[in-house]
């Protein structure tokens, strides 16, 4: 293994102050599905990753690495415990935080009973705020550093939202959601006051720091075609902003988008129609897409947040994850917690849900490409894996601690483990919160979490 750094240099001091971390280093820095692994994965049992400057100085093997570092450098020891970078949620609601763990009902009935309601709070600037020191924290326990994230309607939660990551310095995408029919008055908009809107919040938010926005359309449902094609107007004046959509989640949900929209042949094709299909495009779920469906968004680009939990828990279906990754070009995927339909915040949990729905679709997914998707694959997925997604010379120090003896049955589990794979799986089917120890942002502790802590 080759150190990360300028080999043999010292690395310079910086004007803060480095912090190094020693355990075992593991990231993804290619797809597993696609290379071989000794191109996919970082892999080292005794590494160190320093971090100063808000970046990734090195990366290496612990005794080629120390030598290097400057003067100054704190060694952060954490022996037995995976270096990771942090997890990329690429499809999450912060505004469902309050009521994740509704119960059962499918998606149009879940959406108007719950959610609809839920999000009417949102039009007031303090109870956003309130729910966004919620949502951040909850990321930070799990070890989430990156998300694509749902607002609501309202500016207002839109503000919340980026003030809030902006104050823990977090890369961030959010937007506020584009309604314009098919929900209930005090949630709808014009599709002028949405255009509106969604403009100011991006001249407000778009590239600050380390914040991006996204055009938000719900759902085909909840926009008229006028809706879709002003969001599609509104990504090419700002090109670099993402789209960020619901698809072909639920067969009732398909059905209606095919009695709204007669004129068009599918789904997808309401978005590709309106010109919103494309690089910087994400669709969460998509378990009901065609193969024709499919192969427009690899053709495209277009990028898919697979969302397992919440899939199982509204009963939406199975996707099936082996035709996703059959397609070239390939579709860019990613995993979304899809709080509050999803049930977890953890991507640890999500990736063992994933391996399940795979399973349960007559797929099968491996640990490390679980691993993909929860991080780089996901950072791929929403455009940002020049910035964060590995742990790479360069990019920005999002790296998180996870600790494998975090409960009895994950150590008594652990002694019988021979890999670093199989260690990733074990931690996959029986982690969350409780495994992820610590959580820098940007090379700062942002999350410790304390022996004992519920
Ligand atoms: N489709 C449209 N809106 C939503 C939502 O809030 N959650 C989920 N899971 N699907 C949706
Ligand atoms: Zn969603």
């Amino acid at each position: 293994m080759t150190v990360q750094s300028d080999r043999g240099t010292r690395i310079s001091e910086g004007s803060t102050r480095a912090i190094a971390l020693r355990g075992h280093v593991v990231s993804c820095l290619r797809d597993p599905s696609l290379f071989p692994r000794s191109e996919a994965i970082l892999d080292i049992e005794d590494g160190l990753v320093v971090m100063g400057d808000g970046v990734i100085q090195a990366v290496g093997p612990y005794d080629a690495t120390s030598p290097l570092l400057p003067h100054s450098a704190i060694v952060r020891e954490y022996p037995g415990s995976l270096i990771a970078p942090g997890f990329v949620d690429a499809h999450v609601h912060y505004a469902q935080t309050p009521m994740i763990a509704s119960y059962g009902s499918s998606l149009l009935e879940w959406l108007s009973t719950y959610t609809f309601p839920n999000e009417e709070l949102f039009a007031s600037l303090e109870y956003s705020r309130e729910v966004a020191t919620v949502f951040f924290d909850e990321l930070l326990r799990n070890g989430t550093t990156t998300a694509l994230v749902f607002c609501t309607v309202f500016r207002e939660s839109a503000n919340a939202f980026f003030e809030e990551a902006r104050r823990r310095n977090m890369r961030m995408i959010g937007g506020k959601v584009l309604m314009d029919r098919n929900a209930p008055s005090t949630l709808t908009e014009t599709v002028q006051s949405g255009y509106d809107d969604s403009k100011q919040l991006i001249e407000r938010w778009h590239g600050r720091g380390r914040l991006g926005y996204a055009i938000t359309p719900r759902f085909a449902p909840t926009s008229s075609e006028g809706q879709l094609r002003s969001a599609a107007s509104l990504r090419q004046e700002f090109p670099s902003c993402l789209v960020h959509s619901h698809v072909a989640e639920n067969a009732q949900e398909v059905e209606w988008v095919r009695s709204l929209f007669q004129d068009r042949s599918s789904y997808l094709d309401v978005y590709d129609h309106a010109g919103l299909l494309g690089p910087g495009t994400v669709l969460a779920h998509g378990v009901q897409l065609s193969n024709q469906e499919l192969d427009r968004m690899g053709a495209t680009s277009t990028a898919l947040a697979h969302c397992p939990t919440s899939n199982t828990f509204l009963g939406s279906g199975l996707l099936s994850i082996d035709r996703v990754r059959a397609v070239r070009p390939i579709i860019p995927v990613g995993l979304g917690t899809d709080v509050g339909a999803g049930t977890s915040f953890s991507l640890l949990a999500t990736m063992g849900e994933a391996y399940k729905v795979a399973a349960l679709s007559s797929s099968s997914i491996d640990a490390f490409s679980l691993f993909f998707l929860a991080t780089l694959g996901g950072a791929n997925a929403l455009g940002v894996s020049e910035f964060v997604g590995s742990l790479e010379v360069g990019k920005e120090a999002d790296v998180i601690v996870l600790n494998p003896h975090a409960s009895e049955l994950l150590s008594y589990r652990m002694k019988r483990v021979r890999s670093t794979e199989e260690q990733l799986f074990v931690l996959a089917t029986l982690g969350d919160d409780r495994s992820v120890s610590a959580t820098y942002v940007a090379g700062e502790l942002a999350h410790e979490r304390t022996v004992g802590a519920h």
